[in-house]
């Protein structure tokens, strides 16, 4: 639908009062609504990196999810303020792996006498909580962008390592890019008794991923790929890491949300892709290419949008503007210090990645 006429020119309005002050940023799972908004785009690594790179702006408003403004709240300056438009724009995937379960598992392995050479690999799709035990333990995050990078280096680092919380990201790029077997990797239960796993298990993992994953992507499956191949002759299957494995191993294409951007952008015309990533970017990917004769599609017409990414909205996003312009700082995302030390560690490790 198109985007509320009077609600449009309000955000400009209110961007437009704000001048340098505020610096907006937007995932690419954004709505166009939201999106048209953003003074820039990308992925999860992509963003970070930019609101690190902005110390001029005073109020960074971030359309993503918590634990993105988190990561841009521990990446700038204490004076600089990052807003989410909506508190309720959480992740579910991050909600999977609490401190508190973390420190557990920690425990299970030192039991098992093999913490010592296992180096923790956090997806940035994790709270600052779990960003600081990784710091804490020598670890370093990534993104589905550097994922195989992070995984090279913790493994010059320890014998294993502890992949939190994807198990999805873990063990696609364990397989795919490290060459590792399906029989390296374990996965870690939080909710049994020693993760599920006994010592030996454990000792003899290279992968120990935990049970977490996608509530969106997770709903692709090989049945999505068989089904949209024969609908679709001759169609390019391109699919996000936080995929199923079976469903990574059928695609002809993985990659981060950038990456399946810089694909189509690089595409010929006349070829089919058929998309598994999010709702919003697929149709926004569609409508951008339909002129240039790619035809893209959504892997499974059953997937829907990533509720909590949608969560920002139009209102939301002036509402946030408006209270900025008017003085007034509104959801502030503020991690506290001792959190943030360790968290900008392991941060600051995935930003020096080669
Ligand atoms: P990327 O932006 O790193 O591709 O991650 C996708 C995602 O699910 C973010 O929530
Ligand atoms: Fe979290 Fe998945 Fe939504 Fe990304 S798409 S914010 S990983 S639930």
């Amino acid at each position: 639908a198109p985007s509320d006429p009077d609600l449009v020119e309000r955000a400009r309005a209110a961007k437009a009062r704000l001048g340098e002050k505020v610096f907006v940023l937007g995932h690419h799972y954004q709505r166009d609504e939201v999106i048209q908004f953003a003074d820039v785009t990308g992925d999860s690594f992509k963003l970070a990196r930019e609101a690190a790179a902005r110390p001029e702006a005073e109020y960074i408003v971030f359309c993503g999810v918590h634990f993105m403004a988190e990561s841009a709240d521990i990446l700038t300056s204490d004076a600089q303020r990052v807003v989410l438009p909506d508190l309720a724009a959480g992740c579910s995937m991050a909600d999977m792996a609490t401190a508190e379960q973390v420190a557990e598992c920690w425990d299970v392995l030192t039991e098992a006498g093999v913490a010592g050479s296992t180096v923790p690999v956090s997806y940035m799709n994790s709270s600052a909580d779990i960003k600081a035990f990784t710091g804490r333990h020598g670890g370093t995050i990534c993104t589905s962008s550097n994922a195989r990078r992070a995984l090279e280096w913790a493994f010059g680092e320890g014998e294993r390592v502890l992949f939190l919380p994807d198990q999805h990201l873990g063990r696609n790029t364990a397989v795919r890019d490290l060459g590792l077997s399906l029989d390296d990797c374990v996965v870690y239960n939080p909710h049994k008794p020693n993760g599920g796993l006994t010592a030996g298990e454990l000792r003899a993992a290279k992968m120990i991923l935990w049970r977490g994953h996608c509530s969106v992507h997770g709903r692709f499956s090989l049945d999505s790929v068989n089904e949209v191949r024969e609908r679709i002759p001759g169609v390019n299957v391109l699919v996000h890491p936080e995929c199923r494995h079976e469903v990574v191993a059928a695609a002809d294409h993985v990659g981060s949300t950038e990456h399946i951007i810089q694909t189509l952008e690089a595409a010929p015309a006349g070829s089919k892709w058929a998309i598994g990533t999010e709702l919003n970017l697929v149709r926004r990917l569609a409508a951008r290419y339909a002129p240039e004769g790619k035809e893209i599609s959504f892997l499974d017409r059953t997937v829907c949008f990533c509720s909590t990414m949608n969560r920002i909205d139009l209102p939301h996003l002036v509402w946030a503007l408006e209270s900025l312009a008017d003085g007034k700082v509104v959801n502030r995302i503020e991690v506290d210090p001792e959190t943030e030390t360790y968290a900008k560690a392991a941060l600051e490790r995935m930003l020096a990645l080669p």
